[in-house]
């Protein structure tokens, strides 16, 4: 059975094929897409690895994307705990997380950071990242082929720590991880079950910097979260 595996994968190798996506979608995306697309995206064979084992996939000098040529600094992978139980995903970083390689560490960071505490919980209990892991020029939105090179280690992330509760910060990481274009209004104030976890859509914290009077909708989905962290919901 082991020689039929090794021939099989010799095979795939022969073809050029580097890895195998443990993304469930994978298949649904290869009957639109030419195979080689489908079957050499990112992806490892066998067990999900760990966090550092991504990371050094990635690489410090990643050139799966055009933003390695417009001015990011360096990749801000992700950080906190490899155990958490709850798991907060936002956008891209901005200026200060591109300069200190850890997200959210600028005022929406701070924000971010008071919005875990107010449920009993510190940063370094969770886990941050974000969908892309560099920083757009001047802040714009990540564009979809970006999008596409980046969100399979997400995808990993979320697979190693696979935690009980993922907090989707704002519409761009809510529709990417939920593969919609709702609007954020629609899908906050929701509860999704996602790759074995509870999905619970938020505002981003940048919106609330805007618009402080949606805290409050944020603290009602924070509660959710802690309830369902809890084992009461
Ligand atoms: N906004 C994000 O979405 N991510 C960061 O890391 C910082 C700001």
């Amino acid at each position: 059975m082991s020689r039929e595996i090794a021939d099989h994968l010799r095979y795939y190798a022969d073809l050029g094929v580097t890895g195998l996506s443990r993304d469930p979608n994978w298949r649904v995306r290869a009957a639109a897409s030419p195979a080689t697309d489908a079957i050499s995206e990112p992806g490892s064979l066998g067990t999900p690895g760990t966090l550092e084992d991504i990371k050094t996939e990635i690489g410090p000098a990643c050139m799966r994307c055009k933003l390695c040529t417009l001015g990011r600094t360096q990749i801000v992978f992700g950080t906190g705990n490899p155990k958490a139980r709850l798991m907060l995903v936002g956008e891209a970083p901005g200026e200060e997380e591109d300069e200190r390689g850890e997200p959210f560490v600028g005022r929406s960071g701070q924000l971010l950071t008071k919005i875990i505490e107010a449920i009993g919980l510190s940063r370094e209990q969770v886990y941050i990242a974000n969908v892309i892991k560099c920083r757009p020029p001047d802040n714009r939105n990540p564009e979809p082929d970006e999008v596409a090179a980046c969100e399979p280690y997400l995808f990993r992330q979320i697979d190693v720590i696979n935690p009980m509760v993922i907090v989707p910060l704002g519409k761009f990481a809510t529709q990417c991880l939920l593969k919609t274009t709702d609007p954020i209004t629609r899908l906050r104030g929701r509860r999704f079950d996602y790759r074995g976890t509870t999905l619970i859509p938020t505002f981003h914290p940048a919106y609330l910097l805007r618009n402080p009077s949606a805290k409050r909708e944020v603290w009602d989905d924070m509660k959710l979260v802690r309830a369902i962290l809890q084992g009461d919901a």
